[in-house]
């Protein structure tokens, strides 16, 4: 079954639950990938995951995460190198998987620019290189800085290990002034082949791909080993720049092989979809002999005034797409299915594979997704691999394409094991051993041991300390997992982490004497802790970990309700379904049904309402400052466009308020703020003037907008 027909037959519960698991998926990928340098997942699975998580929102806007992997471009610059900040931000591209995808980008171009069949469009199409992007900033020619992509906004200082590259000129010949040249950074296959051939000779650690093995060697301490690497760099963008490189995309990339840098050879100008069609056939006929990896072509729009027009979307251009070839299958043997036990209770199968390699990495886990998906049906109880279920011995199919992956698209029951039984789903939680339940509607059982569970007390514990909620450096998972189990340092729900420091003191063996911490990090860590008991009553809210409730929603509720004191008591009081504190609370723009039953359970639920009142006691909680208006004269505002615009179509002029923070809604109100009216407007324009809210029209919006 196609993922949206899946997807389209959630429902919000089953959505947001899964939304939840594919941000943490993609997050744990994210680091793994980025900042390790050793992936977890392959990239097409990572791409599947990211398109699932995209097809899920756009079905259910609403329940979009704050923390949504679709507006996150890589990870965190780590803290081995100096941070740059990138002074144009570094980007991601959208991804197609089918010709119809490519097609769409380009009819979506068109219908953006108003431009009618009729007008060509010409792109540029070049091979997308599995390696990681640099930025290279250039002064008077000379290179002053290299960085790496980092978050987008803020990359890692590479310079003295970019400038060992021999792709990479030192000097820039009749340059612009200030010009950062952004490119891949990757390694072919020989060199790879050869420097693991060596690592394995030393008895030093290999890497997995290229791709790993450039990143590795980028982001070494030490120069000369990066010299020792054979790194290459092909040039594909800029961000900054003193003054333009061409007036079109494939002008500029000809200027930069003029003065020096590596361009991909297979770069060519397509006139349209079926053009970039027969190039992107045309290269993955060439994939396997290039020499490097490639995972996809990438269509830009080439000329550069129309890029302007079309502008970026939160981590992508509008102007530019990378078509992904095709993912890659494996069968494999499917060697037991093991049951993890999440923050909200959910008991989520996951398999364990022999692992096998596809596209050079080793998948060696795939999830199951719940007790249905095994039994071999969707959530509305229709068949999904022809109905066959997956059984311990079983030899499986794993799939990895722009559909949910890793997923075992399929069972060889020609090689079932003939002892091969039906997996039993577990009934009770394999962690604390209550009751696991399926709520009608659910999708996935629960474990209903609440904090008790200590599954569930720890991720509560994880998620607590997390970045979003109280951010306490210097205590993680891993140093969670070992406070849980003390006896007399014991963490077991959040309450205890501002105690610490006072039973540490008390007790006779410090925490300063143990393995792994010494006198410095304990007193970083209490100070940590120290600096966090002041906290925002969002974060708080947040941190509480209550399922549906997430960081946009937490903060919902913070403006709603202003205060910790009148939150807890309106929330604390309400029940589901009636009464004034009910009423009030699903009136909050933004709260539904299903998260107001979650918060109201949360607080009349007697275990966690305790170990919510234990930790507020030890806390300050910073009451919400209305929200005041950030430097855009827009933010915050609500407008309205109304009649013809002549400038601008109305998807641009949408996306350039939406850009200055001003959210744009579709009718008037008393809420509106500004209504932007053109010729015809009609009924809008006269409700607004009856509502007092101001009328102006586009030159006047203009006006705004460019000085904003
Ligand atoms: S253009 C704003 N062109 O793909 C557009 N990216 O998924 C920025 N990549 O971060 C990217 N080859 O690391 C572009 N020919 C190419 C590319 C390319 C590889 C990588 C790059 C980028 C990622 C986006």
């Amino acid at each position: 079954m196609p993922a949206s027909e899946e997807i389209r037959n959630m429902n919000e519960v089953e959505a947001s639950a899964e939304l939840a698991r594919l941000a943490a998926a993609l997050a744990r990928a994210s680091s793994a990938y980025h900042s390790d340098d050793s992936p977890e997942i392959s990239d097409a699975e990572f791409d599947a995951l990211f398109e699932r998580n995209k097809e899920i929102e756009s079905i259910f806007p609403h329940l979009k995460r704050p923390d949504s992997p679709s507006d996150r471009i890589g990870a965190a610059a780590s803290d081995t190198f100096a941070k740059v900040t990138h002074s144009v931000r570094m980007l991601s591209l959208a991804n197609a998987f089918r010709e119809d995808d490519v097609r769409n980008f380009e009819e979506t171009i068109r219908r953006y620019l108003k431009l009618d069949d009729g007008t060509p469009i010409g792109y540029t199409c070049e091979p997308k290189i599995d390696g990681l992007s640099l930025s290279l900033r250039y002064e008077s020619g000379r290179l002053r800085q290299a960085a790496t992509r980092g978050d987008g906004r803020i990359g890692e200082n590479v310079t003295a290990n970019a400038r060992t590259i021999g792709d990479i000129p030192d000097i820039a010949r009749r340059a612009p002034e200030v010009m950062e040249v952004r490119g891949e950074v990757y390694m072919g296959h020989s060199d790879f082949e050869r420097i693991n051939a060596r690592a394995t000779l030393e008895g030093s650690r290999t890497f997995a791909n290229p791709r790993n093995a450039a990143a590795g060697s980028l982001r070494q301490l030490d120069p000369d080993v990066t010299r020792s690497r054979p790194l290459r760099f092909y040039a594909y963008g800029w961000g900054e720049l003193s003054e333009p490189l061409g007036r079109t995309q494939y002008e500029a990339l000809q200027r930069l092989s003029d003065m020096g840098f590596a361009t991909n050879p297979l770069t060519r100008l397509c006139d349209g979809l079926d053009d970039m069609l027969a190039h992107y056939s045309g290269i993955e006929a060439r994939r396997a002999t290039l020499g490097y990896d490639i995972d996809g072509v990438v269509y830009k729009v080439n000329d550069l005034e129309l890029q302007r027009r079309l502008g970026f979307r939160t981590t992508t251009p509008r102007w530019a797409i990378s078509h992904k070839f095709p993912a890659e299958m494996a069968w494999t043997r499917l060697r037991a299915i093991d049951i993890q036990v999440g923050r909200t209770g959910a008991l989520s199968p996951v398999a364990r594979l022999t692992p096998v390699t596809v596209g050079g990495v080793v998948v060696s886990n795939a999830t199951l997704h719940n007790e249905d998906y095994i039994s071999g049906l969707d959530a509305c109880g229709n068949p999904i691999r022809d109905g066959k279920d997956i059984r311990v011995g079983d030899w499986v199919r794993i799939y990895r394409a722009g559909d949910v992956i890793p997923k075992v698209a399929d069972v060889d029951l020609g090689r079932r094991p003939e002892r091969a039984k039906r997996f039993d789903f577990p009934t009770v939680c394999p962690e604390c051993g209550s009751q696991a339940v399926r709520e009608e509607g659910d999708a996935v059982r629960r474990c209903t041991g609440g904090i008790a569970c200590p599954a569930q007390a720890m991720e509560r514990l994880k998620h607590f300390v997390s970045r979003a909620a109280f951010d306490i450096e210097g205590l993680g998972a891993k140093q969670l997992e070992m406070f849980y189990r003390d006896e007399v340092l014991g963490i077991r729900e959040p309450a205890d982490i501002f105690t610490l420091a006072q039973r540490d003191a008390a007790s006779g063996g410090k925490l300063r004497d143990r393995e792994g911490f010494g006198e410095r990090s304990v007193r970083n860590l209490f100070q940590a802790i120290e600096e966090r008991r002041r906290i925002s009553l969002n974060r708080l809210i947040f941190s509480l970990g209550i399922r549906h409730v997430g960081e946009s929603a937490s903060r919902l509720l913070a403006t709603h309700y202003g205060s910790w004191e009148i939150f807890e008591k309106r929330i604390g009081s309400a029940k589901a379904g009636e009464g004034p504190e009910w009423e009030d609370l699903v009136a909050v723009d933004g709260v539904g049904q299903v998260m107001a039953t979650s918060l109201v359970a949360a607080f009349s639920q007697k275990m966690e309402r305790g170990s919510i009142d234990r930790l507020v006691k030890h806390l300050d909680v910073r009451d919400m400052e209305p929200t005041v208006n950030s430097d855009s004269p827009l933010a915050g505002r609500t407008v309205v466009f109304t009649g013809t615009l002549n400038g601008m179509t109305r998807a641009e002029a949408k996306a350039r308020a939406e850009s200055l923070g001003a959210k744009v809604s579709g009718s008037v109100s008393a809420r509106t703020d500004l209504v932007v009216a053109g010729p015809g407007s009609g009924s809008k324009a006269g409700k607004a003037h009856e509502l007092g809210v101001m009328v102006i029209d586009e030159n006047a919006w203009m006006e705004l907008v460019t000085k904003a």
